[in-house]
């Protein structure tokens, strides 16, 4: 069967319409009018239940399923939108115009040139690391290559026998030691030399503001793909001029140009990833940004926040675990043992949502056209398809348990030749959208976030000389 373009904006109508008719009844939560500060609000461990802020950015309505993204339905914006339309939507409030998209679209092209970035990083052992910990050093990378917030020493000391000697294959360092007359070296900030070309330092900018999203939203993609190469013993590829946001993702990241068809299905991914309210990440960045730090260390902040497994590294073990049960053979029984050792099952549960996740409903389907072709992406979802089922049979009515967004992404993404060591770094190139839209609209009101803690321990304790403390073997 071959599909078309309509096809795929059906599947995913067709999900809305399943969402709207399974939770449509569902009470409306409160959580959508404007605050008269002070609130009061019953807070939970971790914070669950507080509310830190006002947003119009995005909406999830955990007991219905749904997810609002300033103001359109996401199934609304995957079935019509592209990525870049999204990244617009979430920045500025409103989808662009033509003139606006054509600016954006222009910005996003020249912002994903990072070779700079790329050369310094290319200088660490990426193909050992973590890739979500290569990105988030990457994103270091691009702050240098972009801001002068380091740049603070006064232009009659611009005198580079003096600062720095740094050429594109050194690291920067003094030419001689000043300052502390005992340092040996010292390093100092990188200076920009002006008489340079196009990579390191030439155009700087304020990293605290929307220019610096954008460079942000188009730079990480480059990297991420480029980490993901390196990591397979090729060479990273420049991005194609000529090619959309997710068309040069993916071109970027398995080396061959997508058909239309996977480029839409990498846009639906893209979109339903972008953002998801106050999730652990998205406060991870936005605590950092209120500190009036800046956009790139928000974003590596949640980039750090997103790989755990409880949040976005999920994606990558949902992939392990159904291979793992493919491998085992019995559903029902693997299911059975991993209860009874009372371990989570990776892809299913979530804080906010009581019902289907969205963004799983429209995954799904999406697994299931792209898979026709692909044998293993085909048997990978059979498994998935019968775990779904003995978990909502053992979980969906009692706890409210299902499937949640990282359930199904993975045989997307492998489908679509997606590496699945990279699955979590696909989720940071899409959320990068959601954490620097967040960041943005609250430092406009920013207040530095600063909960507080219930000391439970001692007090008035007197000091033991080391000598005289009884031994205890808590440090071996
Ligand atoms: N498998 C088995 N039982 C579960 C699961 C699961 N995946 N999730 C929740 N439960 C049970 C849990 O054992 C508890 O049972 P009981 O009340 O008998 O003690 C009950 O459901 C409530 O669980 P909880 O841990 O209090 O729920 P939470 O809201 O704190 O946690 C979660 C949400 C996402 C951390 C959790 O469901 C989980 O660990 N899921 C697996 C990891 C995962 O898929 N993460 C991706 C989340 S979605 C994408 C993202 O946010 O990035």
């Amino acid at each position: 069967m071959t599909l078309k373009m309509e096809d795929i904006a059906r599947i995913v109508k067709r999900a809305g319409t399943q969402a709207a008719d399974d939770t449509g009844n569902e009470p409306e939560p409160e959580m959508i009018q404007p605050i008269n500060w002070p609130v009061t609000s019953t807070v939970g461990p971790g914070l669950e239940g507080a509310i830190a802020c006002e947003s119009k950015v995005g909406y999830v309505n955990g007991s219905k399923g749904w997810l609002v993204y300033r103001g359109y339905d996401v199934f609304e914006l995957s079935a019509n939108a592209n990525y870049e339309e999204v990244c617009y939507l979430l920045l500025h409030g409103e989808l662009p115009t033509e003139a606006q998209l054509y600016a954006f679209n222009k910005k996003l092209s020249n912002y994903r040139y990072v070779n700079g970035t790329l050369r310094v990083l290319m200088g660490f052992p990426v193909e050992k690391m973590n890739p979500m910990a290569a990105l988030r050093l990457g994103t270091n990378l691009l702050r240098q290559e972009f801001s002068y917030m380091d740049i603070d020493i006064p232009n009659d000391e611009m005198s580079y026998d003096k600062i720095i000697a740094m050429d594109d294959d050194s690291f920067a360092m003094e030419t001689a030691p000043c300052g502390d007359e005992r340092a040996t070296y010292e390093f100092r900030q990188h200076v920009s030399r002006p008489t340079r070309g196009a990579a390191w330092g030439d155009q700087l900018h304020d990293a605290t503001g929307i220019e610096a999203a954008y460079h942000m939203i188009a730079g990480v993609p480059t990297l991420a793909a480029a980490i993901s190469r390196v990591r397979q013993g090729h060479m990273p590829i420049e991005p194609d001029p000529h090619l959309s946001f997710s068309a040069n993702f993916l071109y970027m990241l398995t080396g061959y140009r997508p058909s239309d068809f996977e480029e839409r299905i990498m846009d639906i991914c893209l979109t339903l990833h972008a953002d998801h309210g106050m999730n652990a990440s998205t406060f991870a960045a936005m605590v950092v940004a209120s500190t009036l730090s800046d956009v790139y260390f928000s974003v590596g902040s949640g980039i750090a926040a997103l790989n755990g497994p409880l949040h976005g590294g999920a994606n990558q073990r949902v992939l392990q675990m159904l291979e793992e049960i493919r491998e085992f053979g019995d559903v029902a029984q693997w299911l059975d043992d991993r209860l009874m050792a009372k371990e989570k099952i990776m892809g299913f549960g979530h804080r906010v949502y009581k019902a289907y996740d969205p963004r799983a409903r429209v995954l799904a389907p999406l697994a299931d056209v792209l898979s026709t072709n692909h044998e293993g992406g085909r048997s990978l979802l059979r498994v998935a398809r019968q775990l779904e089922k003995e978990m909502i049979h053992r979980f969906g009515e009692s706890k409210k348990i299902f499937p949640n967004v990282d359930f199904y992404s993975g045989i997307v993404y492998t489908c679509l030749g997606i590496p699945k060591d990279m699955f979590t770094a696909v989720f940071a190139v899409a959320r990068v959208s959601g954490w620097t839209a967040r960041v943005l609209e609250y430092l406009k009101n920013n207040r530095i976030f600063r909960p507080r803690a219930m000391y439970t321990g001692e007090f008035g304790k007197e000091y033991i000389p080391i000598a005289e403390r009884q031994r205890r073997d808590t440090i071996q």
